[in-house]
């Protein structure tokens, strides 16, 4: 996929320090970021690192002639996907709003077509007077986006709102606005949680996934416009924005509703931690100790399930199919053993083991394996990360098969 175009604008406010860590959160996220900033904002933070870290110059001046022969002003509001504005200062706020031109800034604001995002910063009482209000109506209801500001305690000693947000939720909103269309058109089907197995009416034997790497996957596949639908097993977890959810509990129920979707699905992406086991026989009635014939042991036979995946990339066709791998020993060989068993297009393996990975945890580190055996590993990110770098595989697998 092509990496987003970010201009980060930078108004003349002292919250104009934290720009650098939002021009890395963004640069993490894979985006392409370029600065423009009023020459009051240079006052706060400096262009050298600015630059060092986009590794382009930051734009300042309209009419500067060595500026604008790089790239002119037209050009750079026509060059982003989306503008941010961080910090946005009242008079920023106020320029915009009356559509003033007059720096490079807001010339910028006012030529470009690309969405843009606003991160007021200021003086609790600069944000509440009803002229910074009323400006922020205006823009919002020319769909300019806001995030924030955050209360508590501000540089200018008064406590209240005004304080710009968080470096990493700006980028997170940012995101949250630009992936919305690479996987339009797709459908993509994912299963997530532990499957529960059925010994009688009140018994299950099932596992400890709780589903969040899968629901991570449904909700940035559905922010990339895709149609998700997410199968889900064992799990106490909300449902994602715009997806469609079909519950299940054990695996023969869900391989029925996965084999039910799939004809529509583009892509499949198997997150879920599926019994290998059932018991053979579900009892009716609840198995009560009296009625065993020896009172000090319950014997089970299990029996495997169908393999879902497997049985998925045998009707493979032009998908691209993804499973999950949860290891405890040799992660990379048997991930590898099994992508070519199971016959899917990529595998993520996990190390069930580690107490920051897998299981029930918001964090999660992956090796990524391939067919041919190349493996790749993530470090330790946030399951919504390693979703996210997984639906960049699956779209670079999308762009190879249709070239
Ligand atoms: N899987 C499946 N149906 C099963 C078991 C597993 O579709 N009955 C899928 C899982 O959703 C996952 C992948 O297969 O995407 C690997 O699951 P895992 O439990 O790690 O592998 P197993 O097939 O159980 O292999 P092993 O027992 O050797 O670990």
């Amino acid at each position: 996929m092509e990496p987003a175009r970010i201009l980060l604008t930078i108004g003349g406010g002292i919250a104009a320090y934290k720009v650098p860590e939002l021009l890395r959160a963004l640069q993490k996220q894979g985006h392409a970021v370029r600065c423009a900033a009023t020459p009051a904002a240079l006052r706060f933070v400096s262009p050298l690192a600015l630059q060092s870290l986009s590794g382009e110059p930051v734009r300042t001046a309209l009419f500067d002639p060595s500026e604008e022969s790089e790239i002119d002003h037209i050009r750079l509001a026509d060059w982003a996907d989306l503008v941010i504005v961080a910090p946005a200062t009242a008079d920023l706020l106020a320029k915009m709003a009356h559509g003033l031109a007059d720096d490079l800034v807001t010339a910028v604001l006012l030529a470009t077509r690309a969405q843009v995002l606003v991160a007021p910063a200021m003086n609790v009482n600069m944000w509440t007077h009803s002229a910074t209000q009323q400006n922020l109506e205006t823009l919002r209801s020319r769909g300019v986006l806001v995030i924030g500001p955050e209360s508590g305690e501000l540089a200018c000693g008064w406590e209240g709102a005004g304080r710009m947000s968080e470096p990493a939720d700006i980028a997170e909103a940012a995101s949250l606005r630009l992936g919305t269309e690479s996987l339009q058109g797709h459908t993509v089907l994912v299963t997530a949680g532990g499957t529960a197995e059925a010994i009688d009416p009140v018994r299950r034997i099932t596992n400890r996934s709780s589903g969040k790497m899968g629901f991570a996957v449904a909700e940035q596949a559905a922010r990339r416009g895709a149609r998700v639908i997410l199968v889900a097993g064992v799990t106490s977890l909300t449902t994602p924005a715009g997806v469609v959810r079909l519950d299940v509990e054990s695996a023969a129920e869900m391989r029925d509703a996965v084999l039910a979707e799939l004809a529509g699905a583009t892509i499949v992406i198997k997150a879920a931690a599926v019994a290998d086991f059932t018991p053979e026989i579900v009892e009716e009635g609840k198995i009560k100790k009296e009625g065993l014939a020896d009172q000090s042991s319950l014997v089970l036979r299990l029996v495997t399930t169908p393999d879902i995946l497997s049985e998925v990339c045998g009707l493979k066709e032009d998908r691209v199919v993804v499973g999950f791998a949860a290891e405890s020993d040799n992660v990379v060989e048997e991930a590898r053993r099994k992508i070519l068993r199971k016959g899917c297009d990529l595998m993520v393996a996990n190390d069930v083991s580690r107490v920051d990975a897998g299981f029930d945890v918001d964090t999660n580190a992956v090796f990524f394996v391939t067919p041919d055996g190349e493996v790749e590993e993530t470090g330790l990110l946030s399951k919504q990360e390693i979703a996210s770098q997984i639906l960049d595989r699956v779209e670079k697998l999308q762009g190879e098969r249709l070239e």
